[in-house]
């Protein structure tokens, strides 16, 4: 399997509960290294510009509002099969609909506010990880 490096953010909600540290130990508990990382309030536009895929969706202006609420977390991680892994610790987007286990389960409200975002595909990843880090 190839080595592979993914998008990982930790979105205000889980910053807010105190649980960066937790999140991050299952990323590397599952033999995934955080390479790159920053702290950082997101502004209007670097939300929009990030879930640019989702401005026609219905949620687009609450998921914006959500994200620049507080700040994030933002790092990429790196591993065997990383993107997902990644999702798998996850859990589902809805919480109420996550296995057992993940950190979305565990540590997440709502489809609102549910603690991690990860990148869903290899497309996916490089784009998220250029915005943030560059190439
Ligand atoms: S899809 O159809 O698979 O692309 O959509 P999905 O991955 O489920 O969701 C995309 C992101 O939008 C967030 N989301 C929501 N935010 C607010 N309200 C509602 N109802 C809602 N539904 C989905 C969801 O958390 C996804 O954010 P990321 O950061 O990508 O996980």
């Amino acid at each position: 399997m190839a080595t592979e490096r993914t998008l990982s953010i930790i979105k205000p909600d889980a910053v807010a509960k105190n649980v960066i540290g937790e999140i991050l130990s299952r990323f590397e508990k599952a033999g995934l290294k955080v390479v790159e990382m920053q702290m950082k309030s997101l502004s209007k536009a670097e939300a929009e510009g990030f879930y640019a895929e989702h401005k026609e969706r219905p949620f687009f202006a609450d998921l914006v509002a959500f994200m620049t609420s507080g700040p994030v977390v933002v790092q990429v991680l790196e591993g065997e099969n990383a993107i997902a892994q990644n999702r798998e610790l996850m859990g589902a987007t809805n919480p109420k609909e996550a296995a057992e286990g993940t950190i979305r389960r565990d540590f997440a409200e709502s489809i609102d506010a549910n603690a991690v975002h990860g990148s869903d595909s290899a497309a996916s990843a490089e784009r998220e990880i250029g915005y943030f880090f560059g190439n």
